[in-house]
């Protein structure tokens, strides 16, 4: 079996995705599996053709790596890849899509407000964020529609910090996701598939050391603590364990996920979002999941690998 890990690309997390692509790398030589690694770059596409590889390891973040674009690339060549296909890809990426395909399918999801940029400068900021602050209340969590690694997202407690907030968002992509913010416990699921059905790995409990799982938080070790298994009553871990793998489904997922959720006091959870190409660096949640459950990771890179091949 000869695997090809893509990472790299030209989005926002490119430095996050070449991280992600050397650990999976390292894995699946460990697992004894032929691998090698390559930037998703404009020579892919002849590459793929004149030698294509017996599956492929998305390791890319952010746009064309998690948006389906390059899954089309891939499905253009007739190359088999881990994970969801590009129309599902595209859906998950796209917060507000997903979101209101969660909350049809029952699935609890913050309430929320997509706001294009246009329609930002068209009403004037002190009139849209008076009624965005009427309707949803504070405080507000603020982030790309599209978007990863917490970059552009913020939280606002004051109204007054709320333009900011949306410039920042806007810096990165044209439409802002405004949502009620909702405090709580925050977890991780990694949902895995290896031919029976999804399967939830033990959430990851994440505990910022300055409150904010921020860019810095997630990748800088020392800045973020993990619990894992996260410290949940066992029935509410089994309800959170639950709304991921209903979360994974409605989105139409394969293979791997990790859905991101809040657990309020209450133990409810509130599904915040579902990452089809989630973080696979030594900071990350699912190799930290995958470790919890007491598996290799190599050896389950090599299982999703030898499934998507076949
Ligand atoms: N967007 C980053 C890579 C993650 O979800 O882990
Ligand atoms: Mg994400």
């Amino acid at each position: 079996l000869r695997v090809l890990v893509l990472a790299g690309g030209l989005s926002y997390e490119r430095d996050v995705s070449l991280k992600s692509g050397r650990r999976v790398l390292d894995a699946l030589r460990g697992a004894s599996i032929e691998a090698e690694l390559r930037d998703a770059d404009v020579s892919l596409l002849p590459a793929l053709r004149a030698d294509p590889p017996d599956a492929v390891v998305i390791a890319l973040h952010g746009a064309t790596g998690e948006d389906g674009s390059l899954r089309g690339v891939l499905d253009l060549c007739d190359v088999p890849y881990v994970g969801c296909d590009a129309r599902s890809a595209r859906l998950a990426w796209d917060k507000p899509s997903a979101k209101a395909v969660l909350r049809e399918a029952g699935i609890p999801t913050p309430d929320w407000v997509a706001l294009p940029h246009d329609r930002f400068s068209e009403l004037g900021a002190v009139a849209v964020l008076d009624r965005i602050a009427d309707r949803l209340g504070l405080p507000l969590m603020v982030k790309p529609a599209q978007g990863g690694s917490g970059l552009g997202a913020a939280v606002v407690r004051d109204a007054t910090a709320l333009p900011a907030a949306m410039v920042g968002c806007f810096a990165y992509d044209s439409t802002a996701l405004v949502e009620r913010y909702v405090a709580g416990m925050d977890v991780a699921v990694s949902v895995i598939d290896q031919g029976e059905g999804p399967q939830a790995l033990p959430a990851v409990e994440i505990v910022p050391r300055n409150g904010v799982y921020d860019y810095a938080a997630r990748y800088t070790a020392g800045l973020t603590t993990w619990h894992a298994p996260a410290r949940l009553d066992p029935a509410v871990a089994a309800v959170v364990a639950e709304t991921a793998i209903a979360a994974h489904t409605a989105l139409g997922l394969r293979d791997l996920s990790r859905v991101d959720l809040i657990v309020d006091p209450d133990g409810q959870p509130h599904v915040l979002e579902v990452n089809v190409s989630p973080g696979m660096t030594e900071t990350s949640l699912l190799p930290l999941a995958v470790q919890a459950a007491g598996l290799d990771f190599g050896k389950l890179l090599a299982a999703l690998v030898g499934r998507a091949a076949r």
